[in-house]
């Protein structure tokens, strides 16, 4: 790989990595997430999972893509070629770079239609905000052409972004994105603690409530920490590959995970006491929280209409930022095919994913009731690529870097301090494999 394709500086990278974790899964899915899984134990789990299990991961992937400078299916090929290990586990990244693909497609969707929230204002003097907000968000969705059309918009930008490159397109976009993001999601939460109701969303948040904890609390926790840190699949691993040689793998990928954390437990204390605020709202109303529920509780507030533009436009910018790292991965290794030049590439792929993406639009009106074992196409896509590929692919980056790549090339490269690295190689080893296993096979039997 060239010299110009390495990010100058060692903001470009974070900004990258936190840009990729920080997305609806901090924003949208996590405060439903926590509303409908009890609250604070939800919480302390998720913040469990992450330290254990998603910082050790994470810092594999980087490991790997920083040593191989190349696309994560690449990269991995190299690392084993080195280690004398099977090339067979360049699979992995095979399998990372089509979860990437279809999880874009359902991405896609619902970037969309948090885009076209920015322009939809409710009409003044409203009878029952509550029930227009219902009727609004139920006709957008049974209308297969509105969420086409907003599908497209985003995929779109997500495309052009990763045509461009990683330095020009990816790293100047999340340049100028994420400063924004960083300063709406704190406008968002101070405003929603001034104006809503915040001590019942602290005791929600932080008071362990033990009795909800349950194995099904425990298997969404997990779930939610891979989404959320992008792991798994590659995205980080590809952004790895970018990194600048002097930047230490350890204390970069503590910020990155941070930095999503303090997102996600900001994106809950912007939603909810504003929901808790409203008698006739509820905090489980799952997906539809931030569709349905949200505008309701902005409509009633002072400037309610200024932070709700402000919000769909944070939620749009994590999205996009989050959606140009699952695209990047496969986009990185046909370019190293060398048969096709970035910009077609991303075309091919843009309108492979745009075509899949029809199907979850489709699960939201003509095809509710098509079902193949029990799922509609969207919860079918949701749970392979979740339940499925994502922990497949932490267990075996576990398994590889915890087990197959010698101990001091590990210590060397990481550099994390003694203690830090007892600690993380320890949970590398034990902790993420045999917690991931136990968790799969629970979710899926
Ligand atoms: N982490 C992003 C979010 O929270 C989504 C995402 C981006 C992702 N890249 C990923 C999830 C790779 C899994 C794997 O919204």
């Amino acid at each position: 790989m060239s010299k110009e394709n390495i990010w100058q500086g060692n903001t470009t990278f974070i900004l990258a990595a936190s840009g990729s974790a920080v997305g609806l899964g901090n924003i949208w899915k996590f405060p439903y997430m926590v509303g409908s899984n009890g609250g604070s134990a939800f919480v302390l789990v998720y913040l469990i999972c992450i330290l254990l299990i998603g910082l050790p991961v994470m810092a594999s992937e980087v490991l790997i893509g920083k040593y191989g400078r190349k696309s994560p299916i690449n990269s991995l090929k190299d690392i084993s070629l080195k280690f004398n290990i099977s090339f067979a586990w360049k699979y992995l990244g095979v399998l990372g770079a089509l979860a990437g693909i279809l999880i874009l497609s359902y991405y896609s969707v619902f970037a969309g239609m948090a885009f076209s929230y920015i322009f939809n204002l409710f009409p003044s003097g409203l009878e029952n905000p509550s029930s227009y907000s219902t009727n609004y968000f139920s006709d957008f969705s049974s209308s297969p052409m509105k969420l086409i059309f907003w599908h497209t918009i985003f995929l779109l930008a997500t495309c052009f972004i990763v045509g461009l490159g990683v330095v020009k397109g990816i790293g100047r976009s999340v340049n100028l994105l994420m400063p924004f993001l960083f300063l709406f999601i704190i406008l968002v939460s101070i405003y929603s603690g001034i104006t809503g109701d915040i001590n019942k969303t602290l005791i929600f948040l932080f008071n362990p409530d033990f009795s909800a904890l349950t194995p099904q609390v425990i298997v969404s926790a997990m779930g939610q920490a891979f989404f959320s840190l992008s792991i798994g699949m590659g995205a980080i691993m590809a952004y790895g590959a970018y990194m600048p040689e002097k930047q230490l793998i350890g204390k970069t990928v503590l910020t990155i995970i941070l930095l999503d954390t303090l997102v996600a437990l900001a994106a809950g204390i912007a939603i909810f006491p504003i929901v808790f605020s409203n008698p006739s709202l509820s905090v489980n109303a799952g997906p539809g929280l931030i569709f349905e529920t949200l505008p309701v509780a902005f409509y009633s507030l002072p400037y309610g209409k200024i932070f709700s533009i402000i919000f769909f436009t944070l939620i749009s910018i994590a999205a996009l930022s989050s959606a140009i790292s699952l695209l990047e991965p496969f986009t990185a290794w046909m370019e190293e095919q060398k048969k096709l030049a970035r910009k077609n590439i991303v075309l091919i792929l843009g309108m492979l994913i745009w075509v899949v993406g029809l199907g979850s639009i489709f699960s939201f009106n003509i095809w509710t009731e098509k079902r193949i074992l029990g799922f509609n196409f969207l919860e079918a896509i949701d749970y392979i690529t979740n339940n499925i590929m994502l922990p497949m692919g932490g267990f075996f980056i576990a398994l590889l870097v915890g087990w197959l790549i010698p101990y001091e090339f590990i210590r060397e490269n990481v550099k994390f301090s003694n203690f830090q690295f007892r600690i993380f190689y320890f949970s590398l080893r034990y902790i993420s494999t045999s917690a991931i296993i136990l968790i799969f096979l629970y979710s899926v039997f």
